[in-house]
């Protein structure tokens, strides 16, 4: 028995802003974040839009996506939710602090009635450890049988839109693989690697709101909870963090690098993403980069691109790919997944 990805979805929020259209007080330029970055916009959500109605679209569309696959007796949305045994999502941005989770919104919106429901806190790496805690969850029990793990993030609302090493970097979106027991043994994930460094925590951090800092009655705020970075020590991290994830996974497997169809890394720097390429000599046309247009979406940005591979035609069934990220915690990891 092993867990494959049935279907996959998104959410993209409509509106786009491009370097040139960000706010003119932001001492920055369309230069200099392509050139450090690869970015040249992301996209940002309504105001009345929070996490959950991004997860919830990027759910319907996952859900709509799998009502087409061979092998799916159920015919409406309503009728798959219910076969739901979990819903987990990925986020830093959640509806509301603490609680309720974001996921049980989105468990009551989607009618998913027979599915647990929780959040899980990994930053950027969220949905990495979603779909390693979904398929275990799916293994250990034999009458589960479906999983939804979502990333979704409405990170411009954590954002300070005054400091230009941070608030360039960052989109809003969501994406959504619905995870499925096969027979078939030739497909699913296959190994995954969850690793954490915590000693880097106050590297990339939302300081205020929680128990270590709260809000007090009656105080005043000169600004909203937002990231704070040091964007140097997150990509020194990073590089180094991707380079032994990908070497693990394909050594721990035996796979070469022709065996893997792509390489899906979090959306976080292409110059990230580049560096680790380098020193593993691995071409960069095996990364899959759409940063150019989201940013980086943190726990969405991998099921994005899975989203668009899959829809775009760029997944076969059997392909062997990998996702590779790395995020606040700060955390990394990697799936090696026969799709
Ligand atoms: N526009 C123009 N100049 C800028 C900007 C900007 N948007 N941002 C920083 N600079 C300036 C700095 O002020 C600095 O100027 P100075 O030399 O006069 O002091 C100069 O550019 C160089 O700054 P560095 O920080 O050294 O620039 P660097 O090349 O490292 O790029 C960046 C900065 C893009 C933030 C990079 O360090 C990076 O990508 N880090 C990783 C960030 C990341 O991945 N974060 C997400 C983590 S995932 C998650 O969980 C959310």
């Amino acid at each position: 028995m092993a867990i494959e990805i049935k279907a996959t979805g998104r959410a993209i929020p409509a509106k786009r802003l491009t370097n040139t259209e960000l706010p003119a007080g932001i001492d920055t330029s369309d230069d200099w974040i392509r050139s450090h970055t690869g970015i040249g916009s992301r996209h940002i959500a309504d105001d009345a839009v929070a996490c959950s109605d991004l997860a919830l679209s990027a759910a319907r569309s996952a859900l709509t996506f799998a009502l087409e696959q061979d092998g799916v007796q159920e015919k409406t949305l309503e009728e798959i939710a219910l076969t739901l045994d979990m819903i987990i999502l990925g986020t830093a941005t959640a509806d509301y602090y603490g609680c309720p989770s974001t996921a049980c919104i989105i468990q009551n919106k989607l009618g998913a009635k027979n599915a647990g429901a929780m959040d899980i806190s990994a930053g950027c790496s969220g949905f990495i450890y979603g779909l390693e805690i979904a398929s275990g969850l799916l293994s250990i029990n034999p009458a589960r049988k479906r999983a939804l793990v979502i990333g979704s993030e409405v990170l411009s609302r954590f954002l300070d839109w005054n400091d230009r090493g941070s608030c360039v970097l960052f989109g809003d979106g969501a994406g959504a693989a619905l995870l499925e027991k096969t027979d078939n043994p030739k497909r699913g994930i296959l190994r995954t690697i969850l690793k954490a460094d915590g000693s880097g925590s106050d590297h990339l951090m939302i300081k205020r709101g929680g128990s270590r800092n709260c809000f007090k009655s009656g105080e005043v705020v000169d600004i909203h909870p937002h990231v704070e970075m040091n964007g140097r020590a997150v990509y020194i991290f990073a590089v180094r963090a991707m380079t032994e994830i990908i070497a693990q996974l394909m050594e721990a497997e035996g796979v070469g690098v022709d065996d893997l169809r792509w390489i899906v890394p979090h959306q976080a720097n292409a110059r990230i993403v580049s560096a680790a390429a380098k020193r593993l000599s691995i071409p960069d046309e095996k990364f899959v980069l759409n940063i150019e247009e989201y940013a980086n979406t943190s726990s969405a940005s991998i099921p994005i691109v899975l989203d668009e591979l899959n829809r775009g035609g760029k997944l076969r069934r059997g392909d062997l790919i990998m996702t590779v990220g790395f995020g606040a915690g700060l955390t990394y990891g990697g799936n090696l997944i026969v799709f």
